[in-house]
């Protein structure tokens, strides 16, 4: 049966890597025989300027019905504007997210050998890091009700926001992170506050539990703040980790910048059968856009994870990135990854070598 891949690339540099991505996952759905079918449509500034708003029934409805979807970037100064918020660009994506119940957010943060310079850390520190945050997306404090800003007696106003998660929730994103980390090294560190937050107690339990369901994973816990400093003191000691909206909002950029690249950062949001948006962590960037200078590699390897997390298709992801392992070996660089001796190419031509590389 063939399985149907919507495709929305969206503004800005979004369209330019979208198209680079693309080309590489119709070659390997070539290649490979993947049975995949495309189906296009417009998402935030793209859909306002067509249709009014960001996320049109149209695009709804061919992102229910798709078994995965890759988006580029939303948003930019032609639409910052606007005032009423729910006709911002970013909404479409937060539509998507919601309507599809997208709860399991996973991180990825690689910095390739190749690019070690890029990190404010030393490179025996972080070169070669490969490590995965499973963030849950859609519950916690971001979500949590009561909240507000209510007045107190007296006349003092205070700011409230509740932090709850069910265990429903906790053990389908803890499932995720068992899942993708049995896939991978084999060790997860499911990260807290449970000495302060009796959410967290609960988060803990729940992990513990789930364990004796993965015994080939080895569980660890650990602090938020220890976890914090951990990442930055010896970031390589972790395989998988998994932890709440918040904590994991923050962690996961902190993550991300330890690779020094944004640009080749790839992102799923997957819900609880597998099905997926996948996309790079970065934004449209509007100051390089229709220049050229865009690196695709973020988006294309948003596709390996694609294929790896949603389609079942792990040795066709692990071909890609092998590609762009390789094209980092032949000294190809975008402008935002480029240093001394390498060559400078366009995002087109990034995506030709890549391209060339998968051919073999
Ligand atoms: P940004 O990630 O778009 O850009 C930050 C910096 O990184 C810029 O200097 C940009 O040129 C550079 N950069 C980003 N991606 C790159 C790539 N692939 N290759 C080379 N350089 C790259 O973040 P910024 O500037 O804060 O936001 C720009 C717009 O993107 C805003 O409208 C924002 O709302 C939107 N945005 C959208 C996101 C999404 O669609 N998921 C996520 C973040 C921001
Ligand atoms: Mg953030």
């Amino acid at each position: 049966m063939s399985k149907n891949v919507l495709i929305l690339p969206g503004d800005g540099i979004g369209p330019e890597i979208v198209e680079q991505a693309k080309r590489v996952l119709e070659l390997v759905n070539e290649q490979y025989s993947l049975g995949l079918e495309f189906t296009e449509a417009l998402v935030g500034g793209a859909a306002i300027d067509a249709d009014g708003i960001p996320l049109p029934e149209a695009t709804l409805d061919a992102a229910k019905k798709a078994d995965a979807i890759l988006l580029g970037a939303v948003g930019g100064p032609k639409w910052d504007a606007i005032p009423d918020f729910q006709i911002r660009p970013e909404k479409g994506l937060l539509g998507i997210r919601s309507n599809l119940g997208l709860f399991g957010n996973l991180r990825p943060a690689i910095l390739y050998p190749q690019l070690a310079h890029a990190s404010s850390l030393k490179p025996e520190i972080v070169s070669g890091l490969d490590i995965l945050i499973v963030r849950e997306l859609t519950g916690g404090i971001y979500f949590g009700q009561p909240r507000g800003v209510r007045v107190k007696e007296g006349g003092v106003r205070e700011g409230y926001n509740t932090y709850v998660y069910d265990e429903n929730e906790i053990r389908r994103i803890g499932r995720v992170a068992f899942e993708a980390a049995r896939q991978r090294g084999k060790k997860l560190c499911s990260v807290d506050k449970a000495n302060v937050l009796e959410v967290t107690v609960l988060w803990r339990e729940i992990m513990d539990d789930l364990a004796k369901e993965y015994p080939d994973v080895e569980l660890s816990h650990m602090y938020v703040d220890n976890a914090a400093m951990q990442l930055v003191r010896a970031p390589k000691q972790f395989d998988v980790m998994v932890t709440g909206n918040m904590f994991g909002d923050i962690l996961s950029d902190a993550a991300a910048m330890l690779t020094g690249s944004i640009g080749m950062l790839p992102s799923a949001s997957l819900d609880v059968n597998g099905k997926g948006m996948y996309e790079p962590c970065h934004g449209s960037a509007p100051d390089i856009a229709g220049q050229g200078k865009a690196n695709p590699l973020a988006t294309i390897l948003s596709v390996a994870m694609m294929l790896r997390y949603s389609l079942n298709e792990g040795d066709t992801a692990d071909k890609i990135e092998a590609a762009v392992s390789q094209v980092l070996d032949q000294n190809l660089r975008t402008v935002d990854i480029m240093s001394d001796g390498m060559t400078v190419v366009t995002t087109a031509q990034m995506g030709d070598a890549v391209v060339a590389a998968l051919k073999g």
